[in-house]
């Protein structure tokens, strides 16, 4: 009777594991806390009097340069990217990733009344008539980043402005809205959060000097880029708290230093350029990296080794959503031109989404930490040349097909090609 009962409790208990599992399986978990910080839209009830819409061409009118930069950037995509709208409609169009994509209250169609669950992924809706379609497309548009109360928020502070102007101390707030996820709770990807590159850059400056890595350095770097090589010591590593964003380098590195003026015939001042460059543009991907492929020797044995280090980015290459990777092809020719070996490797920050948010592990470079793959010659002389090719993956062909992404851009791009004659 006793093992009967038995038996019955853990029939049940494997039952109701399976069951947890399935569900699982069929709604995973969210991959991300909705923090205070970005819950709720940005209140627009209070505009500067020369302003109306709050579209971007206002703004245009006056500071041309800026309007044209953002044109071209993919802030101003954020919402008609058919990248996104493909990702937002296959995760069943959730309203909470209106928050980053279009944080405007004027750009979402429903008001946020409050929400029905503590980690707050189910928004109560109300309706919304201030809503504006056309603001919507304009996704990260001027006034997400600068309208606040009433005002315009900039880090001069000694301008000549027909509107109000709030003068902030650190530009890098500007992107803490969006940038970071962070959250107290047990599940690793929401510790280490997608799209928040701050605690790779905390985890990148905490790995003190290393002599073998600056050995590999000095080969590899120009004396130019060495000179940036300074690793230091910020306490532990990964941690999210954005303490001083003073640090960080955001902007410093997305938004270059130019010297213009804010509007036609204005006084030349240092502002910085909207241009805000990633993972779409070659050319910010490449000024990454440095990486080289030579003939070594090692023990009379001859071998080919390719390395690579990320010298040009604070947090990984690559970074953002774990969509992204590069990949590594190494080939060894005859002198016919036939493959004799090859070799691939594949950078990439790899999640396992279902039943559970499981990091499963991390192959991309931390800033200032060499890599190298070497691969052995053969005796017998065979080998004429050796060739390696890095390319960038905005997103594998597989999530692709599945989400119904028809794209009219390549989803991947080679950015770094070289061979060697032996
Ligand atoms: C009618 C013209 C006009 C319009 C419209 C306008 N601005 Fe300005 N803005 C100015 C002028 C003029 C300055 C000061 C230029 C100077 O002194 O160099 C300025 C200054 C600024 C500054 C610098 C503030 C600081 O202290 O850092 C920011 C940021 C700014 N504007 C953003 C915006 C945004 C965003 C919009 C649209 C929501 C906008 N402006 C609309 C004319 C305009
Ligand atoms: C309101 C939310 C928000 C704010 C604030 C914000 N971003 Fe973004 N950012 C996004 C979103 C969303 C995307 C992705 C857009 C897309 O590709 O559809 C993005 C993309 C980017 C990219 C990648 C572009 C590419 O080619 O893939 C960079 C770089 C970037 N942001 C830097 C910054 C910096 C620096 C700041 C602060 C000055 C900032 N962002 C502020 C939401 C934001
Ligand atoms: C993703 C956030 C973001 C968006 C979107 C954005 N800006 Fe800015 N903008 C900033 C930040 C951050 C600064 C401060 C840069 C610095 O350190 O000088 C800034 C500065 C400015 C300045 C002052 C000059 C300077 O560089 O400091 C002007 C003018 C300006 N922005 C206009 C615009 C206009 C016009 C648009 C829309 C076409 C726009 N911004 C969109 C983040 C943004
Ligand atoms: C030292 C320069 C540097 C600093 C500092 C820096 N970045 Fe980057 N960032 C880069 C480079 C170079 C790339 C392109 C290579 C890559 O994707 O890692 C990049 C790429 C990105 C991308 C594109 C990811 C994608 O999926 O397309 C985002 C988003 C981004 N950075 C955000 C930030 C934010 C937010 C900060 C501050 C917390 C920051 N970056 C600080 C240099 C920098
Ligand atoms: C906390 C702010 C935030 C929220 C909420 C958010 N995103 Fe994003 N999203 C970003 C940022 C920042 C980027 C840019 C990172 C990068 O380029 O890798 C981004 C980039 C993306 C990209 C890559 C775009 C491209 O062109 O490659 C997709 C797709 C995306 N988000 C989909 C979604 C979906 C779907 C949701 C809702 C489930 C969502 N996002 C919610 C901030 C957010």
């Amino acid at each position: 009777m006793q093992k009967r009962s038995r038996n019955i409790i853990i029939v049940t208990i494997i039952i109701a594991l399976t069951g947890y599992l399935a569900w699982r399986f069929v709604r995973p978990m969210n991959i991300f806390i909705v923090e205070e910080k970005f819950a709720w839209p940005v209140d627009t009830s209070k505009v500067p009097d020369i302003l109306q819409t709050l579209h971007a061409e206002e703004c245009g009118n006056c500071h041309t340069e800026f309007y044209k930069e953002w044109k071209t950037a993919m802030h101003s995509r954020a919402w008609t990217d058919p990248y996104f709208q493909a990702d937002w409609q296959f995760d069943d169009k959730q309203d909470i990733c209106r928050l980053c994509h279009t944080p405007l209250d004027r750009q979402q169609p429903h008001k946020i009344l409050g929400y029905r669950d503590k980690n707050k992924w189910n928004p109560i809706l109300g309706d919304n008539p201030g809503f504006d379609p056309a603001l919507q497309h304009q996704g990260i548009t001027c006034a997400v980043c600068h309208l606040r109360e009433g005002k315009i928020i900039g880090v001069l502070g000694n301008t000549n402005a027909p509107h109000p102007v709030k003068k902030i101390d650190d530009p890098n707030q500007v992107c803490m809205r969006c940038h970071v996820v962070a959250a107290e709770s047990w599940g690793t990807f929401v510790k280490f959060p997608p799209c928040g590159t701050v605690a790779e850059i905390r985890k990148s400056t905490a790995s003190p000097a290393d002599q073998a890595d600056l050995k590999v350095l000095t080969g590899l770097l120009s004396p130019e880029e060495l000179k940036q090589y300074s690793p230091v010591q910020t306490g532990k590593s990964g941690e999210i708290q954005v303490n001083d964003t003073k640090s960080l380098g955001c902007v410093q590195c997305h938004m270059p230093a130019i010297n213009r003026p804010l509007v036609e015939g204005g006084p030349i001042r240092t502002a910085r350029q909207h241009l805000w460059r990633g993972g779409h543009d070659p050319e910010m991907v490449k000024s990454a990296f440095k990486a080289k492929l030579s003939l070594e020797t090692d023990n009379g044995k001859q071998k080919v080794r390719f390395t690579i280090v990320n010298k040009g980015a604070a947090h990984f290459l690559p970074t953002g959503t774990p969509d992204r990777y590069l990949t590594v092809q190494m080939r060894l020719y005859d002198k016919q031109g036939k493959i004799l070996d090859e070799r691939n490797e594949i950078l990439i920050r790899k999640v396992m989404w279902r039943p559970f948010i499981i990091d499963l592990w991390d192959t991309r470079l931390q800033r200032w930490k060499p890599r190298s793959w070497d691969m052995k010659l053969p005796d017998d002389k065979t080998v004429s040349s050796a060739e390696v090719i890095v390319t960038y993956h905005l997103l594998n062909e597989k999530r692709r097909k599945r989400i119904n992404y028809q794209n009219k851009d390549p989803i991947a791009y080679e950015v770094f090609r070289q061979r060697i004659e032996l």
